[in-house]
C-alpha cells in the first residue's frame, strides 16, 4: 500500500481525468489567445502542477511568471488577507495575463490577486483554475476557465496540499477529516480550509 493510501477517503479526479480536462482547457485557451502572447501567471505554490501540465498542453507563443502570496488564516476560514512574497518578474503593462490557480475556495485571493494586478494596467486580465468550489464563495467572482466544480470537500494532490504534504499525488483526492482533525489538535491555529 502506498504510504498516502490510508490517509485518502477517496479519488474524486483521476490522473486520466485531469490529462484530459487540462488538455480541452488548453485547447480554448489556445484558441482565445491566438497572436496574443499572453502571459501566464502561477500563484505558488499550489498552481505549479497544473500550471506546468497547462503549459506544455498550449498551443501558442507564450510566457509564465510566478507570484507567492500568503494569506492569514485562522482555524476555520481565510480572512482574506493576503501578503506577496514573490512578485512577478515582468511588467505586465499592455500583456494580456491570465491567472493561474490549483483551487478558488472563497474568493478571497483571487479578489486579491485581480485588484492588485488590475492597476498594472495589463491588455486584459483573466483567470483559469483548475479547481472551483462554488459552495464555499464568499466573494461573486467571474472564472473564465474552470477545469471542475468541486464539491465542500478537503481536496489534496496535483498541487494542491494539506500541512505541505500531498501536493505531489497524481490525482485530486478527499482527504480523511481524521488527518486534519488531528493536525489541528496537534497544532491549534493551523489552517484547516482550502484557502
Ligand atoms: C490556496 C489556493 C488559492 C487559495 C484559494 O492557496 O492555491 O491561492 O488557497 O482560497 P480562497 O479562494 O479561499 O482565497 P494556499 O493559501 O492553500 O497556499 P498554497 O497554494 O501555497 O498551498
Amino acid at each position: 500500500m502506498n504510504s498516502w493510501a490510508k490517509d485518502i477517503a477517496r479519488i474524486l479526479i483521476p490522473h486520466e481525468e485531469l490529462q484530459r480536462r487540462v488538455a480541452e482547457l488548453a485547447a480554448q485557451i489556445s484558441a482565445d489567445y491566438a497572436e496574443r502572447n499572453p502571459l501566464l501567471v502561477c500563484v505558488l505554490k499550489g498552481g505549479f502542477i497544473f500550471l506546468a501540465d497547462l503549459t506544455r498542453a498550449l498551443t501558442v507563443p507564450h510566457c509564465v511568471d510566478f507570484m507567492a502570496i500568503s494569506s492569514y488564516g485562522n482555524a476555520t476560514r481565510s480572512t482574506g488577507v493576503v501578503r506577496i512574497l514573490k512578485d512577478l518578474d515582468c511588467d505586465i503593462v499592455g500583456r494580456h495575463v491570465l491567472i493561474v490557480e490549483d483551487i478558488i475556495d472563497t474568493g478571497r485571493t483571487i479578489a486579491y490577486l485581480l485588484e492588485n494586478l488590475r492597476v498594472r494596467q495589463p491588455a486584459s486580465l483573466r483567470v483559469c483554475t483548475l479547481l472551483s468550489k462554488p459552495a464555499r464563495r464568499e466573494i461573486e467572482l467571474h472564472i473564465d476557465y474552470v477545469g471542475f466544480e468541486i464539491p465542500n470537500e478537503f481536496v489534496i494532490g496535483y498541487g494542491l496540499d494539506y500541512a505541505e504534504n500531498y501536493r505531489n499525488l497524481p490525482f485530486i483526492g478527499v482527504l480523511k477529516p481524521e488527518v486534519y482533525q488531528r493536525g489541528l489538535q496537534q497544532a491549534s491555529g493551523a489552517k484547516a480550509s482550502q484557502g
